[in-house]
């Protein structure tokens, strides 16, 4: 079985690639963009995006949508994450945190998956975890070096992309679609 992922972070391309290709499905990579809307939840970002892709892509595809919410700055980046990395980065955000005592955040991915002609499927996983004190690690991407998953001491940027994926937010909602596909193989 094929399918298409479309992002054009190669980052959550890997992560993807690793997962699924574990259970025999192979990956395309559909890298043009899609229109992301200014809204206050990930799912309604990720249908309006699967709308547009799916007169573009004839294949079943996938996209994802993922942030990060910090407990004390009321979620924020949220939404917002992909603006507030590239202008102020994980530097910036460790200095919004620094008097902080409660570093609580969460990462939460959602997958939309679409067939033609069928209903588009949602899959959310999240990831608990803090965010750290410095940067740590060069691997993966986005605020992998400051995020710390529950049940590990190391950041997500200290982790290769298996180890990322069995704490991951992208891992789990990546693992609902696998399961989903299974089914269907
Ligand atoms: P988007 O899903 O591409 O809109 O992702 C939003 C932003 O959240 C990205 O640009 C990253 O900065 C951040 N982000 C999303 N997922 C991850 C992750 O797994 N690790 C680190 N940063 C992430």
């Amino acid at each position: 079985m094929e399918i298409v992922f479309a992002t054009q972070n190669r980052g959550k391309f890997k992560e993807a690639k690793e997962k699924l290709e574990r259970i025999g499905i192979k990956l395309l990579h559909y890298d043009k963009g899609y229109p992301e809307i200014q809204a206050d939840n990930l799912v309604d970002v990720a249908i309006y995006g699967a709308r547009y892709l799916s007169r573009k892509i004839d294949k079943p595809f996938f996209l994802e949508d993922a942030g990060l919410f910090i407990r004390s700055l009321n979620g924020f980046p949220g939404v917002y994450s992909a603006y507030v990395f590239k202008k102020i980065g994980c530097r910036g955000i460790l200095r919004l945190m620094e008097a902080e005592e409660d570093r609580y955040a969460e990462f939460r991915s959602v997958i939309v998956y679409k067939e033609k002609g069928k209903k588009a499927k949602v899959f959310i996983g999240t990831c608990q975890g803090m965010i750290s004190h410095e940067e740590r690690g060069t691997k993966g991407f986005g605020f992998d070096p400051i995020f710390i998953p529950s049940g590990s001491d190391k950041t997500f940027g200290e982790m290769d992309v298996r180890e990322k994926n069995r704490y991951s937010h992208r891992g789990k909602s990546i693992e609902m679609l696998a399961k989903y596909l299974r089914k269907k193989l």
